[in-house]
């Protein structure tokens, strides 16, 4: 059996949370195992709102030491800028010809972010068909995201199919593969929305590179109900059930039997915290060791675009024949 591929994309800017952490990255490590793996900084994604240049380049060479302190390994997976790899867009404007405008106008995340900015760009609008263009081009099997990627997921699938069925086999179609626990991650501080990177209430979003005195706190602090007993139940106790989701995935309990062994709010809180401390301050270590040597996380990310450009090139000219062009 040949080995399956993977492939993920995550934005370099805002900052990187708890969410992301074990929502995606955790997953995307634990996919180099066994798996043919590609991972994608969507720097192209990033500018669809506007962005500072100074700080785009170093939230970009920011998030690939991140990633690679969580555990990324360059000698097990292909890591990579998208903006290196000039496949991404051109096969993101052949995607933009295969996705329709009815289908991009249902897109609750373009409807959440053009409510929030000023101007929005046409390629905010666009944005999911480059997202399919990313993992179309490397005969993606699987792609490890969050819940709130669901709908590009099914878009890419959708697009997919489409191309194919006008053009001939030309995509691998996609399958998503949503972690059954912590896959939304919420707010501590209003647990009925999701942790986000723009999230106005900072006290509610543990970031991972953030000062473990202050993770603590905001552990400590975070919203519950006015009940007293712990149980998993995502409608009706939505604090407590994310506090039990996390300590689930950090852990790999069952939510379920982990609210057995609480009686209290404060233990969950404080143990929770403890959790996430523990895996995270090992990856800050990491962290602060690659970035005193910037220029070995550039070299590694321009070996890792050099090897996606080997595979995004044959199926780019792939699609490219397929569709008719001279
Ligand atoms: P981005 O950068 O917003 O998020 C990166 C990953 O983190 C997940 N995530 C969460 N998981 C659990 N709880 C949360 N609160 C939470 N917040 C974010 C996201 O689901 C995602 O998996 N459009 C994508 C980037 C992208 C991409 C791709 C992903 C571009 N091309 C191709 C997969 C394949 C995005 O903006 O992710």
């Amino acid at each position: 059996m040949t080995t399956q591929r993977v492939f993920s994309g995550i934005q370099p800017t805002g900052v990187a949370h708890l969410g992301n952490f074990l929502g995606a990255i955790k997953n995307y490590v634990r996919m180099q195992d066994g798996h043919d793996a590609v991972y994608c900084i969507v720097d192209l994604h990033a500018v669809t709102v506007p962005q500072d240049p100074a700080e785009l380049r170093a939230s970009t060479l920011r998030m690939g030491q991140l990633l690679m302190a969580a555990g990324l390994d360059p000698e097990r997976c292909i890591l990579f800028v998208q903006s290196q790899v000039p496949q991404h867009s051109q096969l993101g404007w052949l995607m933009e010809t295969t996705v329709s405008y009815g289908e991009l106008s249902r897109m609750t995340q373009f409807k959440d972010k053009s409510d929030r900015n000023e101007f929005i760009s046409s390629a905010l609008f666009t944005y999911p068909a480059l997202q399919a263009a990313d993992i179309l081009l490397y005969d993606t099997n699987f792609v490890p995201v969050g819940d709130d990627q669901r709908q590009h997921l099914e878009l890419a699938r959708d697009a997919a199919q489409r191309f194919n069925s006008r053009f001939g086999e030309t995509f691998v179609v996609p399958e998503h593969v949503i972690p059954p626990v912590a896959a939304r991650i919420m707010d501590l501080q209003r647990p009925n929305d999701k942790m986000s990177k723009s999230a106005e209430a900072e006290n509610g979003v543990v970031m991972i590179l953030e000062d473990l005195k202050s993770i603590e706190k905001k552990f400590k602090r975070a919203v519950t109900d006015s009940e007293d007993e712990v149980r998993f139940d995502r409608e009706n106790k939505p604090g407590i059930s994310n506090l039990l989701e996390i300590l689930s995935a950090v852990t790999d309990k069952n939510p379920v039997v982990l609210a057995e062994d609480y009686t209290q709010y404060g233990q969950l809180k404080i143990d929770t915290a403890e959790a996430v401390i523990s895996v995270l301050q090992p990856i800050q270590e990491r962290f602060a060791e690659l970035a005193a040597d910037p220029a070995e996380t550039q070299r590694l990310l321009t070996i890792g675009a050099e090897k996606a450009r080997e595979i995004a090139s044959v199926v780019y000219e792939r699609a490219r024949n397929n569709m008719g062009f001279l």
